[in-house]
């Protein structure tokens, strides 16, 4: 019995490697069921080539992976910036994001960046949650920032946060 859960649950766990070319279509669907305005595929291919830190989650499925998440950061020399991180709706509230973020965040590092920045909407309580929960602390916030959501009226207010992660390991290794 302890075998087959280890079995099974070594079959369905997520896991996280770097963001290769061929996942950008897959990044661009996920963005676009997370974000009223949307990446496409071109726009996160050149986001790849100009060598941005990409990263994405995925799940095994019967042809090999199935990407369920991603998240993007531009690095300028010790500082990054997460420009987004979204899962695929049928893989929320899982910890998926959690184990992305801290993949994302190791490989940040090895990119030079002892810090990282953000913003995100005051009303979006998973995303605060999930980056409180890491470590992010509320350093500004920036008034009607974003438009109103879904259409409706009353523009949003932006968070921008911070992260250290100079005690992570710099050092450069494949992943
Ligand atoms: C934000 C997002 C990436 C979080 O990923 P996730 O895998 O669902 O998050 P996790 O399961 O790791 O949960 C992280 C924390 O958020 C909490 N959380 C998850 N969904 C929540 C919700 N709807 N409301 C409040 N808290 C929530 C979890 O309880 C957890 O907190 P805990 O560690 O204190 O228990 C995901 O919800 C998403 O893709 N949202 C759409 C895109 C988006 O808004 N991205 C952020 C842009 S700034």
């Amino acid at each position: 019995m302890v075998r087959w859960f280890s079995r099974f649950f070594a079959r369905t766990a997520p896991h996280c490697r770097i963001a290769r070319f061929t996942d950008s279509n897959r990044m661009a669907a996920i963005h676009a069921q997370g974000f009223a305005i949307g990446w496409d595929r071109a726009g996160i291919e050149t986001m790849l080539g100009e060598g941005h830190v990409a990263d994405v989650a995925c799940r095994p499925a019967a042809l090999g992976e199935a990407v369920i998440g991603f998240a993007i950061s531009r690095v300028v020399l010790d500082e990054a910036e997460l420009l987004t991180i979204a899962l695929d709706p049928s893989a929320r509230g899982e910890g998926i994001g959690r184990t992305l973020l801290d993949f994302h965040a190791t490989r940040l590092r090895r990119a030079g960046a002892t810090s990282v920045f953000l913003e995100v909407a005051a009303d979006n309580a998973a995303a605060l949650a999930l980056y409180r929960r890491a470590g992010f602390a509320q350093i500004g916030r920036r008034n009607g920032y974003y438009p109103p959501a879904g259409g409706g009226a009353g523009r949003r207010d932006a968070l921008t946060m911070r992260l250290d992660i100079a005690h992570l390991d710099p050092t450069p290794r494949a992943f």
